[in-house]
């Protein structure tokens, strides 16, 4: 399929100083269609704007829909690269699966996507800890009101410069531990990137911000007993030495991020389990004080050290609220490795231009 280019008659103007997070967009988007019986079609790189959209379209009433996020970044020699966005495809399938979405041609994708990256090289923010934030999305289009799998699809890759996550770096976050609400069960979609895990999420969210903590830590849905992942992030604990996180046991996000955190860990000569952890035992090795470091995982901040959790009006307090070394050490070369600072050992790093 050859991909279409419509050239936008004005450029908009590149934003200066601090980027926000999730506000500004480019001036291009990629776009595709699917029509059963036709597939993929009518692949168009175009200005960045609406989509009109028929008030009986399903994903408005039924929520089928997926969405990837992933980052492009500048090299200090001006190249372009992206970080492992293959895998991103990959899992985009999977969670195009479980929502009845028909496949895309992770290949093509990618290529498509490197060309809209090159053509809005220039947003590319180069400050320490930006880059150009990358938001694949599929969703139903049909104009029927009834639940069933749509016939129809549309796929849009949009692209924001991002500021840091944490503008003067790392900072230690604080977490609620939830009991209440449940994200997800075994055969639920938590597993998969859809947008309803993320709206079902909201009210705890909420809750946590009235509490004054920043974020949820779920529980697993079924019976509240052992710790899953962060609302937007997997979550990694060093206990006695080892470095242990929850498994992927098709209720959490398989994170690309927390697959490199492990095979980075591995590579430096750490034991990493990936194992159910109980909320009960956890609590218990927090108050033998051998919990050492918490932290999250994700593309958003890449890291962040989790300073204090509140489980059940307790507040547990790690590293005495600070960044971990490890954390901090962990941060340091995934975002050498993500900005060619540092060497790629591991294959991960896919070059634009
Ligand atoms: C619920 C959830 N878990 C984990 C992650 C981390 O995944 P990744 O490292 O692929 O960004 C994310 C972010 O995408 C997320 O939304």
């Amino acid at each position: 399929m050859d991909i279409q280019f419509i050239k936008a008659d004005k450029l908009k103007e590149k934003p200066t100083g601090d980027l926000p997070f999730g506000t500004l967009f480019t001036d291009y988007m990629f776009t595709m269609d699917y029509t059963e019986g036709k597939g993929w079609h009518d692949a168009r790189i175009e200005p960045y704007g609406p989509i009109s959209l028929d008030p009986a379209c399903m994903v408005l009433h039924y929520a089928q829909e997926i969405f990837e996020g992933t980052k492009a970044y500048k090299t200090p020699d001006g190249h372009v690269q992206l970080f492992r966005a293959n895998d991103n495809l990959a899992r985009l399938n999977r969670s195009a699966d479980r929502l009845c979405i028909p496949r895309i041609d992770t290949d093509f994708v990618l290529d498509a996507l490197k060309q809209l990256v090159e053509i809005e090289k220039d947003w590319i923010p180069t400050d320490p800890g930006t880059s150009l934030y990358i938001r694949p999305f599929i969703f139903a289009t049909d104009p029927y009101i009834g639940v069933r799998v749509s016939h129809t699809y549309k796929f849009l890759i949009i692209l924001c410069p991002v500021g840091a996550y944490y503008k003067d770096g790392l900072k230690p976050t604080m977490m609620h531990i939830e009991r209440v609400y449940a994200r997800t069960v075994v055969g639920g979609t938590g597993e998969a990137k859809c947008g309803g895990n993320y709206a079902g999420s909201l009210a705890a969210t909420e809750k946590a911000h009235e509490a004054g903590y920043e974020e949820t830590l779920w529980l697993d849905g079924a019976t509240r007993s052992h710790i899953e992942e962060v609302g937007s992030c997997n979550v990694m604990f060093k206990i006695d030495g080892k470095f242990v996180t929850p498994k992927l046991t098709g209720t959490i996000l398989p994170g690309i991020t927390r697959m490199s955190i492990i095979e980075l860990l591995k590579s430096w000569g750490e034991t990493v389990e990936e194992r159910i952890i109980g909320i009960d035992e956890f609590v218990d090795l927090y108050h033998q004080g051998k919990v050492e470091e918490v932290f999250g995982m994700g593309t958003a901040a890449v890291v962040s050290p989790i300073g204090k959790l509140n489980y059940e009006g307790e507040d547990m307090v790690f590293n005495n609220d600070e960044i971990g070394p490890y954390a901090q050490k962990i941060y340091d070369t995934l975002c050498g490795i993500q900005r060619g600072t540092e060497p790629d050992p591991f294959g991960w790093v896919i070059p634009v231009c």
